[in-house]
């Protein structure tokens, strides 16, 4: 997916992925990461999903990063505060209490960026990219990744190759992550409403093998 396809989603509005509640398996799932309160907390491709104040709630420091600045400012105007703006590592980098958000390129990042994160969640970026880009963005995500790290991803498996979202099949999240982390399927949901038939949101917990 090229820059400009976000871009132009997000100046135009068409911005469908966008939750206005946190996400429910967030919510539901996330203490089973038994990740500490002070651990910072990475979102990939985070949009201006509210996800990160419920994280911040819970104790952790969040750290996203995502390629529309409009995103990046909506986030902050929208939760009616008014970050810090600086300039930081070639990002620009939105801040208040604890949440920071970093606008540019995913893969431009590195491990310092995200406060060496060990714990992220990921709910519709792997499902976000293409299959050629999916296999970068979980390399490079394994590459920012210390020892030790946790990730709650949320997918959707439905038939048909058209997207985002794309479907990401369970073959395809072990062919990605299983190298190096154990993988447990925490929920699957089948959607009910008859717009969404067939299609089924799968909950996954990835856990770093390697002891710490
Ligand atoms: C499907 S949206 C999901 C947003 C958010 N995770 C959510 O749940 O609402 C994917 C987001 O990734 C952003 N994005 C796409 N490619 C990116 C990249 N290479 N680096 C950073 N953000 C990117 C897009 O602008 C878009 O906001």
């Amino acid at each position: 997916m090229e820059h400009d396809f976000w871009h132009q989603r997000w100046a135009e509005g068409r911005i469908g992925f966008h939750q206005e509640d946190v996400n429910p398996f967030l919510k539901k799932h996330w203490a089973e990461l038994k990740v500490a309160s002070d651990e910072t907390v990475f979102v990939p491709l985070c949009g201006k999903s509210r996800d990160m104040l419920w994280l911040r709630e819970q104790g952790h420091p969040v750290v996203g990063v995502e390629l529309s600045d409009a995103a990046c400012e909506a986030f902050f105007a929208e939760n009616d505060v008014e970050p810090e703006r600086k300039s930081f590592g070639g990002y620009v980098a939105r801040e208040v209490d604890g949440i920071r958000v970093l606008c540019g390129d995913f893969f431009a990042l590195n491990s310092e960026l995200i406060r060496e994160s060990r714990a992220v969640f990921d709910r519709a970026a792997l499902v976000a990219l293409p299959p050629g880009m999916r296999r970068d963005y979980a390399v490079y995500l394994q590459q920012l990744l210390p020892t030790g790290s946790k990730v709650l991803l949320v997918t959707l498996e439905f038939e048909g190759e058209s997207g985002p979202p794309f479907s990401v099949s369970s073959e395809e999240v072990e062919q990605l992550y299983g190298e190096r982390f154990s993988i447990r399927c925490l929920e699957r949901f089948e959607c009910e409403d008859p717009r969404d038939a067939g299609r089924s949101e799968v909950v996954w917990l990835l856990e770093d093998k390697a002891a710490e």
